[in-house]
């Protein structure tokens, strides 16, 4: 039997050599795979509470922002924009 594999916005960039972020290795613990969803965020499940508790640290954090990694993709055509800047405190103290 095949199962279908969940893909998450930060891996379906990731798989498409745009190279996001991802200092917590996609366990929703960090800010820095923050994306805001332009077109087809309806299509994405709802956001949990962890998830939005830490984009409440997210720098530009707007209605349509996901943590990429915990946004799982439907069969709908996203469009999505990596903000400028992120907050990656392990990048910055290092
Ligand atoms: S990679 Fe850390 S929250 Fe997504």
């Amino acid at each position: 039997m095949l199962t279908k594999r969940r893909l998450d916005i930060c891996d379906a960039l990731l798989d498409n050599h745009i190279d996001i972020e991802h200092a917590c290795g996609k366990v929703g613990a960090c800010t820095t795979c923050h994306v805001i969803v332009h077109e087809g965020f309806s299509s994405l499940g709802e956001a949990g509470e962890d998830e939005e508790d830490m984009l409440d640290r997210a720098w530009g954090v707007e209605q349509r922002s996901r943590l990429s990694c915990q946004a799982i993709v439907a069969d709908t055509d996203l469009t999505v924009e990596i903000p400028r800047y992120s907050l990656n405190h392990a990048k910055e103290s290092s």
